[in-house]
């Protein structure tokens, strides 16, 4: 069955990426059909409401990404296509006699200039003719065509919650500081760590813990590090705030007090001597000596993921990592933040 995650267009690879992550912790036997812009189609086994079921929890986690689709067709973006199509296609694994629906579409960037209220009228017709009630303000099914490369329909199965990032913005926390990275991109990024709720993860500059907090909502256990009295006071403070399981040391990421191997994944963004200070001789022996350290407390198999504004490659490499992945991601004119996938075998 092929299931479509509508993707955010915040960045051209992480949401898709985040998605397939998550794919891979939930243990769904899927393959890859197809990738448009922001649209990744996904071919899934086994049984429906299984399936449902299981991606109504992934939709729960995923954090670049509107909606999850059941799909029902396939075809060019041209609006004589996608009524034929919608005409054509049986669509009685979305809905059942006696309940209403809504058309809504959704334009993909430039890919197309199509009149999205006037298609949501014709398909709507089309979805008429098949003996069902349409219902504008509050309907049973919404069906939802995904206007990029190519068209995709299909009814939504999920939707995901964006405001409950918003809710979280670094500055709606109890403690705030400057410089934090917005909670979406830590939670794309716990995603696509792999992160499942009995792992313990481990930030060892986790700041005002916007990644553990991520990591701790998904219902793993974290410990940050912090050399900053105040800074950690303000982690505890948010962490606690929000409930999550977290144990929070005061210390040095040159010299981590933890025993080898004993945590199943690292997030972190270390400081770039910009606007977060750095506490070490310099940024050469902190990173030098960070990379070193986290690739012996992190358990063999586990993956580490570092944002930071400079290549980490030399300091990854040197310290035992396989680099997996790595993104660019484009801020704003003055910031670039480059963010390496580590594995440790
Ligand atoms: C870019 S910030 C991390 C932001 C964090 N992700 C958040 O959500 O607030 C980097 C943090 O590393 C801390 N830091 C600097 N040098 C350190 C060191 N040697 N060991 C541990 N933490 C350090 C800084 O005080 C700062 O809070």
């Amino acid at each position: 069955m092929l299931y479509a995650f509508e993707l955010s267009g915040e960045h051209e690879q992480i949401p898709r990426a985040e998605a397939l992550a998550c794919l891979d912790v939930e243990g769904m036997d899927y393959s890859e059909h197809v990738f448009f812009d922001q649209c990744l189609v996904v071919d899934i086994l086994g049984e429906t409401a299984q399936v449902d079921e299981q991606l109504r929890s992934i939709a729960d986690r995923l954090a670049m990404c509107h909606h999850v689709l059941k799909v029902a067709g396939i075809c060019p973006t041209d609006p004589d296509t996608i009524r034929d199509m919608v005409e054509s296609t049986s669509i009685t694994g979305h809905i059942t006699t006696g309940k209403t629906y809504v058309v809504r579409a959704k334009r993909i960037k430039h890919h197309t200039n199509i009149n999205s209220a006037q298609l949501e009228g014709r398909v709507g017709g089309s979805i008429y003719r098949k003996g069902f009630s349409a219902d504008l303000k509050n309907a049973d099914v919404v069906f939802r065509l995904i206007l990029s490369e190519q068209c995709v329909f299909g009814s939504i199965i999920a939707s995901i919650d964006r405001s409950a990032y918003e809710a979280r913005a670094p500055h709606k926390k109890p403690f705030f500081y400057p410089g934090v990275l917005m909670p979406r991109v830590a939670r794309a990024l716990t995603n696509i760590a792999g992160i499942r709720s009995e792992n313990v993860v481990f930030d060892p500059f986790c700041g005002t813990a916007g990644m553990l907090l991520e990591a701790g909502l998904i219902g793993a256990s974290t410990i940050g590090l912090e050399v900053r009295a105040k800074i950690l006071t303000g982690a505890q403070m948010n962490l606690e705030w929000f409930d999550t399981d977290h144990s929070l040391i005061i210390g040095d990421a040159c010299q981590v007090p933890l025993v080898d191997e004993c945590v199943d994944a690292i997030i972190t963004d270390p400081p770039y001597g910009r606007s977060a200070r750095i506490e070490a001789e310099s940024l050469h022996h902190l990173y030098e000596a960070s990379f070193t350290e986290m690739y012996r407390v992190l358990a063999r198999e586990g993956t580490a993921i570092v944002v930071s504004e400079m290549p980490v490659e030399e300091y990854a490499l040197n310290a035992g990592f396989v680099i997996r992945k790595e993104y660019v991601q484009r801020v704003h004119r003055s910031l670039t933040r480059l963010i390496a996938v580590l594995y440790k075998e």
